[in-house]
């Protein structure tokens, strides 16, 4: 493949990419996690901690976390409720990052979650949550998950289909449910993050939905539920989401998805959790408890990935690629989706040589991002991705055999190992030769 071609996306989740960033910054920009700074020495800190010892202690590629992040926006989503109501529920959408550490923080937190698979559901549980605060999601729940999730009394099922009304009325008449409406809306995002337009693989159709309501007598319907999709910017849909549930029926539960989207390159900047909030409760009406589930704007800007740069390759006229050691195994969200990424050197933030970031794997696609201006990159340089927090971990594989990257989280200059790096005898652990 020819080099423009190796960088070129098929679509593009997150606006046109930059060609350069603003030269030498005294402090990180706002994609960084909150309390990020630029030590004495001039080293990126995360949560109070070096990142090149970070690198250092724990090796490269890693992810890390500043914990306070997490808090701070579950923080922002309760306190933009509470000042307006005191009907709602807030879900962490854990497919964003399904880990036992960020579960813990945010059952700890008092927000409620959303699962979406038997696994997911496993892992909200080990985290904290309680049983009948988790809402069970999934377009094709397997009979065997949803006796799980009953078994474990999980406090609601959201409904996908008519197949699922069916099993799901065999397996556990009586059980709380809200049923899954594809309302028809289009938000302006990647057609693979969107899930709201009519021709969706999710959820029951308007016209459709009278019919569902009516199946649900052995069960107890408590609400709708809809999803438009993911990095929504404009908050406008959501206010006609909430107008379009609320006009099919009164129920006791709104569930308006989650979606708000995030800054993943400084030129960006999304509404406040505060702006969104209001949105969404604007089309609410009186007296009916509104759900969100946010995934994203909770933990996406909170994790960053640390990478070491091993080669640098100028073709001269073309493009200079800066090889690192991870790529689309620890990250794939820029070749599923085209999502732009800015990256820095930890010690040498901003710069002025255009670079592909390149990754390690064995396809020409495998570029992490296809121009950032660096401070003349060179082997050995620790090299930075912010807002990797959210759906990078949880979308990882072993491609190439890569052993998948740790994860440590920060907070107050401590850092604590909440996931160890895979080793080559763990790729092997499931093999039964
Ligand atoms: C049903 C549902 N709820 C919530 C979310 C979370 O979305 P986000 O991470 O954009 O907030 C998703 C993400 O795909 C989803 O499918």
């Amino acid at each position: 493949m020819a080099p423009a071609e190796a960088v070129a996306h098929a679509g593009e989740e997150d606006g046109p990419a930059l060609a350069t960033q603003a030269p030498p910054p005294s402090h990180p920009s706002h994609v960084y996690p909150l309390g990020s700074r630029l030590n004495e020495a001039g080293h990126l800190e995360i949560g109070g901690c070096d990142v090149l010892e970070l690198a250092r202690e724990f090796g490269t590629p890693a992810y890390v976390y500043a914990e306070d992040h997490i808090r701070a926006r579950a923080a922002a989503y309760r306190e933009a409720f509470a000042a307006r109501t005191d009907r709602f529920e807030i879900l962490y959408a854990s497919k964003a990052f399904p880990h036992v550490a960020a579960n813990r923080i945010l059952s700890a937190e008092g927000l409620s979650c959303d699962v979406a698979s038997g696994g997911e559901l496993y892992m909200a549980l080990r985290g904290g949550f309680a049983p009948e605060r988790i809402y069970l999601h999934g377009n094709n729940k397997s009979e065997a998950e949803l006796r799980y999730a009953v078994d474990q009394g999980v406090g609601h099922i959201v409904v996908d289909s008519f197949d699922e009304l069916d099993r799901l009325e065999r397996i556990a008449p009586g059980q709380a449910i809200l049923l899954r409406v594809t309302p028809g809306i289009e938000p302006a995002t990647h057609a693979y993050i969107s899930t709201g337009q009519e021709d969706s693989k999710f959820g029951i159709g308007l016209d459709e939905l009278p019919r569902a309501i009516e199946r649900c007598q052995g069960l107890e319907l408590r609400g709708l539920h809809a999803h438009l999709g993911s990095q929504i910017f404009d908050l406008e849909p959501f206010g006609k989401l909430a107008e379009v549930l609320t006009a099919m029926g009164d129920f006791p539960l709104l569930n308006l998805g989650g979606g708000l989207g995030i800054a993943y390159t400084s030129d960006q900047q999304p509404p406040s959790i505060d702006e969104y909030v209001e949105v969404l409760l604007e089309g609410a009406p009186e007296g009916v408890t509104v759900l969100c589930e946010p995934g994203r704007s909770l933990v996406g800007n909170a994790g960053v990935t640390l990478y070491t740069v091993g080669t640098v390759k100028e073709i001269p006229g073309v493009r200079t690629y800066v090889a690192v050691d991870g790529g689309m195994s620890d990250n794939p969200r820029p070749m599923l989706y085209g999502a732009h990424y800015e990256a820095d050197i930890a010690d040498r933030m901003g710069g002025e040589r255009v670079c592909a970031v390149a990754g390690k794997h064995c396809e020409s696609g495998d570029v992490l991002i296809g121009g950032v201006a660096l401070d003349d990159p060179c082997p050995g340089d620790v090299l930075v991705t912010p807002v990797t927090g959210a759906y990078a971990h949880t979308m990882a594989s072993n491609y190439n055999a890569l052993p998948r990257p740790p994860i440590v989280f920060c907070r107050d200059g401590d850092a604590r190992l909440v996931t160890r790096r895979e080793t080559y005898e763990d790729l092997a652990l499931r093999d039964l030769v």
